[in-house]
This record gives structure tokens, C-alpha cells and sequence, in this order.
């Protein structure tokens, strides 16, 4: 069975990533897979101290939440990861999880001695963002940070899900066709997870 993880990065608890992410999650489920679910709001997790504790085995040293987020990074076979857009990028919840998956780079590229941009992408990585506004560079930035995050976890970046114009806590539920797409998008992943 598929195990698959949910990550939210906004700071609201009832967002539109939150509510897009809920539906992909449901369809998930609806496959029969395994999902789990993790609120960053709800963690204490310090931003990477750029210290370089990870240098021997790839493992940050900062014991925080990140060490559970760590263990269920590496067990899952895909990612679902949902960030609000805040000043053209993630949300600073998103960004420290980003950052301390730092200690997954160095075991990669500094331990494993991958070369870079060689690795095998062996599973797969959801992202879905929203902003207010509606300008065509809107997400150019995270898009960005998501293909090196990604490839840091060894997952091909497999679908992005991104909506514009949407601001108000909710706004989103002005538009099923968007949660419907959400949806969607969670069943085919859970299916090219198990193709
Ligand atoms: C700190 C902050 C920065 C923001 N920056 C942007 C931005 O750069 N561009 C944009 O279109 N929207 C921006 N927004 C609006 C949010 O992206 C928008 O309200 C979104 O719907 C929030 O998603 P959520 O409900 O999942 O948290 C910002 C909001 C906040 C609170």
C-alpha cells in the first residue's frame, strides 16, 4: 500500500492550501493508500543553525520536530505539499522545513556523493500554492525552490497545482471546480505512486 505524506504550510488552519491539500488528500484515500498528515503550524522547529551537525551521517543535529518530519521524509513514497504565497515565495513555516533539509543534501551530495543533478528520482512530489494575485511570475519563485527541494528527496517534482486570486480564509470554496481538480490530482498520484 502507498504511503504517502500531506505537509501544510500555512499558518491558517482553515486556508485555501488547507482546503486544496484536504481534497487531494481525499482522493488519495479514496484509493485505498496511506496518508499522513502533518500541520507545520502545530511543530516547534527552529530554522537551520547552518552548523553543519548533519556533516558525518546526513542527520541534522537540532532536536526538534524536524526529527519526525526527517524519519517520515524519508519512509513515504510521495509528498504532498501545500504553501501559502508570501512575498513570492513559501510560507516561513514552509521555508524552515526547506532549510532543514539541508542535512538531506549533504547526505546526498556530500556523503552519498551523488552527482549533482544525477540522482534517480525514484518517487514523486505534489506542490499546491495559492496568492491573491493574479500575475504571471506569481509563482516562479517556489516553483523554483520546489525542483531543488524535490530533488533533494529524490522525488520528481510530478504535478503542481497552483491557483491565483484567492485571499480571504475560504476563498477557495467560491470555486469547486478547484477543489475538484485538488481531488483529482490525489487520485492520480496515489495511481502513478503504485504504477
Ligand atoms: C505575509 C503574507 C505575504 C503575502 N504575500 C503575497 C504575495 O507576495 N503575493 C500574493 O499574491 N499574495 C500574497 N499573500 C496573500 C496569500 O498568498 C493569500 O492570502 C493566500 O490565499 C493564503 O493562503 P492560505 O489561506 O492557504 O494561507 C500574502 C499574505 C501574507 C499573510
Amino acid at each position: 500500500m502507498q504511503n504517502i505524506l500531506a505537509i501544510y504550510g500555512s499558518p491558517r488552519r482553515k486556508g485555501n492550501t488547507t482546503l486544496l491539500l484536504d481534497h487531494a488528500v481525499e482522493g488519495v484515500t479514496e484509493t485505498g493508500a496511506k496518508v499522513k498528515k502533518i500541520v507545520l503550524r502545530d511543530l516547534k522547529m527552529s530554522p537551520c543553525l547552518e552548523i553543519y551537525g548533519c556533516k558525518e551521517t546526513g542527520r541534522c543535529v537540532i532536536q526538534d520536530d524536524f526529527q519526525m518530519i526527517y524519519d517520515q521524509l524519508l519512509e513515504c513514497q510521495g509528498l504532498m505539499l501545500a504553501s501559502p504565497i508570501f512575498f513570492y515565495t513559501v510560507s516561513a513555516h514552509t521555508k524552515i522545513l526547506i532549510d532543514r533539509c539541508q542535512s538531506l543534501w549533504v547526505k546526498k551530495y556530500w556523503i552519498n556523493k551523488v552527482p549533482y543533478g544525477q540522482g534517480e528520482l525514484k518517487r514523486k512530489g505534489l506542490f499546491i500554492s495559492v496568492g491573491a494575485t493574479k500575475g504571471k511570475r506569481l509563482f516562479e519563485g517556489p516553483l523554483l525552490t520546489m525542483k531543488y527541494f524535490f530533488d533533494v528527496l529524490d522525488m520528481e517534482l510530478w504535478k503542481t497545482a497552483l491557483y491565483r486570486g484567492l485571499d480571504l480564509e475560504g476563498d477557495v470554496l467560491n470555486h469547486p471546480d478547484y477543489l475538484q481538480e485538488a481531488y483529482e490530482a490525489g487520485k492520480e498520484f496515489a495511481f502513478a505512486l503504485s504504477a
